[in-house]
């Protein structure tokens, strides 16, 4: 066999379950959620081609062959603050008088140094509270860890590159524990109406790697935009396929915080957008000596696994 071959074998095969995929969308999976937030569709970005959230179609998604991510310094514990700054709760760290340097990333495909510079959350009024989805589904909530591209000094600089932000996006699911983590990151008393008081120091600060999902090794990554404020298109998105669990309670506690109006701030989920001309790229766990056909009932088990099980033994 010459070496093209198994590339050969493996793009007729990416068009054939292409087009055995298309033959069964779920609309009512795919339907638009009901309500959303229009002042942002007002501001100057946010008619672009090139916007987020999106839903991910796993099977025409394109093998990535990325390397891993490197975290830096996530497992240290920084003072934090907390903010509801209206449209969300955001945690930041208290840069004053610290001496360590603040955690970043590395790897991942992504060719820069970018640092943390933010976290925050996204909910629903039902268990829709994802911006992004994943073959249709959308989970009750998602955090975004946001990191600017250090070769451009801040995150307001970075702000206008298309380069400037890579930020993650990790899909929240209801477990019927408490996750800990987020028993120390819900301290939201003191910031319920922020036209009273908008933001507070946590009591008890978490360490950035105890909010990622347990397998950061497979995620979807696709360049688009932030979801509010101007909507600037300068995202390499980074979507992990791994949730991560809080309880029914915990969210709960989202839902009670209030906008600057003294509305509950219920739901804060941007509409998906379209694709345009922009591909969906995809990262497997990296395992070559075992293809993960070891669950055959994961809902990923999709195109990239198949791909890499079958091209393993034609070589
Ligand atoms: C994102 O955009 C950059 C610059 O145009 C490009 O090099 C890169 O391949 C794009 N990434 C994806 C996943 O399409």
């Amino acid at each position: 066999m010459t070496k093209a071959a198994p590339l050969l074998c493996k793009i007729a095969l990416f068009g054939l379950l292409v087009n055995l995929s298309i033959g069964k969308p779920n609309m009512a999976q795919l339907a638009p959620i009901a309500s959303f937030l229009s002042w942002r569709e007002h501001e100057s970005h946010c008619g672009g081609q090139h916007q987020s959230p999106i839903n991910i179609e796993s099977a025409t998604a394109i093998i990535a062959n990325y390397p891993e991510f490197v975290f830096h310094n996530y497992d240290l514990v920084f003072p934090e603050r907390l903010e509801n700054n209206g449209h969300t709760v955001e945690l930041k760290i208290e840069e004053q008088g610290i001496s360590a340097e603040l955690p970043f990333i590395t790897g991942g495909g992504l060719t820069d140094r970018y640092n943390f510079v933010q976290l925050h959350f996204h909910w629903g009024q039902s268990f829709s509270g994802s911006e992004h989805r994943i073959d249709g589904e959308q989970y009750p909530a998602e955090l975004h860890m946001v990191h600017y591209n250090s070769k451009y000094g801040t995150f307001t600089e970075a702000l206008s590159y298309e380069d400037g932000l890579a930020v993650f996006g990790i899909m929240i699911e209801l477990q019927s524990r408490d996750n800990i983590a987020f028993r120390h990151l819900e301290q939201f008393d003191n910031i319920i109406d922020p036209s009273i008081a908008n933001s507070d120091t946590l009591k008890y600060s978490v360490p950035l790697s105890d909010l990622l999902p347990d397998n950061t090794d497979s995620f979807f990554r696709y360049n688009g935009s932030l979801t509010t404020g101007d909507c600037n298109e300068d995202v390499i998105w980074t979507v992990f396929d791994t949730p991560i669990a809080i309880s029914e309670r915990q969210l709960a506690k989202f839902r009670r915080l209030r906008d600057e109006h003294g509305n509950e701030l219920v739901e804060n989920v941007r509409l998906t957008q379209l694709l345009h001309d922009r591909v969906v790229m995809y990262r497997p766990q990296s395992n070559p000596s075992s293809p993960s056909l070891s669950n055959p009932s994961s809902p990923l088990l999709s195109l990239p696994d198949l791909i890499s099980a079958i091209e393993f033994p034609l070589e």
